[in-house]
C-alpha cells in the first residue's frame, strides 16, 4: 500500500524548569493511503506529542528537535517534510489536507461565533476558488443573514455537509452557537469543522472520550462511514482496546515517548510480543473473566529523567542486564509485525540509548 504520512527517528521535547522533557524519542512510523491506524497506551506516553508534532502545532517549551515528518500528498510524487515547511505551506495544509479532532469540543469552537460560520471559515480558508465559481451558478438555499456571496455559498456548503452527517434541521443549527448544543452535537460539530475539505488525514486524538458510551458509538460509527466517502486515512488515538479492535486495520503501542510496537490489528490481539502490549491487553476486562483485573505494576516514568534502557524496564518482569542500558532496536518478525524489544533481537544490534 501507497504511504501517506511517516516518521523517521522523530524527537520532541519540553523546555521546562524542571528539565528537559523527551516526550518523543526517534519516533519512527508509516500511516498508509486508505488505513485506520490506532495509537495506544497509557496517559503521558506521548500519543497527543506525536499527532501534535505531526500537524506542528507543537508550542513553546516545546520543540521537534530531530527527524523527519514525511508526508506523500500525490501517490506517484516524492514527500514533503513537514518538518521543513513554513508556516504559510502549514496554515495551507492544516483544516485542508490533514484535519484534526480533539478530546475537549469546547476548547475546539469559538463561543462567540455561529457553528454554521465557524464551519464556513474551513471553506472560505481552503476553496475561496471552488466558492467563487459555484456562487455564480447556483442561488442561496438557506436563509442567512450574511451579506457576502462567498459566505452565502460557503453557508449552503456548510449545510450540505451537516446532512451528509445525519445532523438533523441543519438550516436551523446553523444559526445556533456552541453554548446551545448538547456535548455529542458539538463533537459532531468538530468533526464537521475537520471534515470539510475532505482531508486526506484525519487525526482523532481521544475524540469520543468525554461522550458517554451512546453517542461515543455513534461518533465512531459516523467516523467510520466517512472514512469510506470522504478521507483517505484516520490516525485514531484512544485508550480503549475495545474500540481499536473495532475499528482499525493497524496498532502501534507508545510507552513512555517510545513506540515499542506496531502491527496489524489482529496480528497484535492474538499475537502481542511487547511486554508491555502484553500487559496491556492483559489489563483489558473480558466477560468471561473471574476474580481480579491485572494491572500494570508502577507508573509511566517521569520524562525529564526516562529510565536508561528500555524505558519499561522497571515495570518488565522479564526484564535482563542489556536492557537497562541500551534501548533495543526495532525488529521486523515478519507478518507486517515491528517490536522494540530485547527478547526478540540480537543484542550486538542495538542502537545507542
Ligand atoms: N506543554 C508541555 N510542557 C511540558 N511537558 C509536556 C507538555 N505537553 C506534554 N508534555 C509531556 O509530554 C509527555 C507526553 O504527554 P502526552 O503526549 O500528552 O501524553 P498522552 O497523550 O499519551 O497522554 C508527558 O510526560 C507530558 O507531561
Ligand atoms: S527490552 Fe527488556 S525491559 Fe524492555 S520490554 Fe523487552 S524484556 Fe522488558
Ligand atoms: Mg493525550
Amino acid at each position: 500500500m501507497a504511504k501517506l504520512l511517516e516518521t523517521v527517528d522523530l524527537v520532541t521535547n519540553f523546555y521546562t524548569y524542571e528539565g528537559v522533557v523527551r516526550a518523543l524519542n526517534r519516533i519512527s512510523l508509516t500511516i498508509e493511503h486508505g488505513v485506520t491506524f490506532g495509537l495506544v497506551g497509557e496517559s503521558g506516553c506521548g500519543k497527543s506529542v506525536l499527532v501534535r508534532s505531526l500537524m506542528r502545532i507543537i508550542q513553546e517549551p516545546g520543540r521537534i528537535d530531530g527527524g523527519r515528518i514525511l508526508f506523500y500528498p500525490e501517490r506517484d510524487a516524492g514527500p514533503v517534510d513537514l518538518v521543513q515547511q513554513s508556516d504559510d505551506y502549514l496554515c495551507g495544509l492544516r483544516g485542508n489536507q490533514i484535519s484534526m479532532i480533539f478530546q475537549e469540543p469546547n476548547a475546539a469552537l469559538n463561543p462567540i461565533m455561529s457553528i454554521g460560520n465557524q464551519i464556513a471559515e474551513s471553506f472560505l480558508i481552503h476553496r475561496r476558488k471552488e466558492l467563487d465559481r459555484d456562487a455564480s451558478t447556483t442561488s442561496s438555499l438557506i436563509p442567512t443573514r450574511s451579506k457576502s456571496r462567498l459566505r452565502k455559498e460557503a453557508l449552503r456548503r456548510v449545510v450540505s455537509l451537516l446532512e451528509q452527517l445525519g445532523i438533523a434541521n441543519p438550516k436551523e443549527i446553523v444559526h445556533r452557537f456552541p453554548h446551545e448544543l448538547s456535548g455529542g452535537m458539538k463533537q459532531r460539530i468538530v468533526i464537521a469543522i475537520a471534515l470539510a475539505c475532505r482531508p486526506m488525514l484525519l487525526i482523532a486524538d481521544e475524540a469520543t472520550s468525554n461522550l458517554d458510551v451512546t453517542i461515543q458509538a455513534q461518533i465512531l460509527q459516523l467516523l467510520l462511514e466517512l472514512k469510506k466517502t470522504q478521507i483517505s486515512s484516520v490516525l485514531l488515538i484512544t485508550h480503549d482496546l475495545g474500540v481499536v479492535a473495532e475499528t482499525c486495520q493497524r496498532v502501534g503501542v507508545m510507552y513512555a515517548g517510545n513506540l515499542c510496537e506496531v502491527a496489524d490489528v489482529q496480528e497484535l490481539f492474538s499475537n502481542p510480543r511487547h511486554p508491555y502490549t502484553q500487559a496491556l491487553l492483559a489489563a483489558v476486562p473480558k466477560f468471561s473473566q473471574e476474580g481480579q483485573l491485572k494491572s500494570i505494576g508502577g507508573n509511566v516514568p517521569n520524562l525529564v529523567t526516562p529510565p536508561p534502557g528500555c524505558r519499561f524496564h522497571p515495570r518488565c518482569a522479564q526484564a535482563k542486564p542489556a536492557c537497562r542500558e541500551r534501548f533495543p532496536a526495532d525488529t521486523h518478525l515478519g507478518n507486517n509485525h515491528t517490536v522494540a524489544c530485547y527478547l526478540y533481537t540480537d543484542q550486538s544490534r542495538a542502537s545507542a540509548p
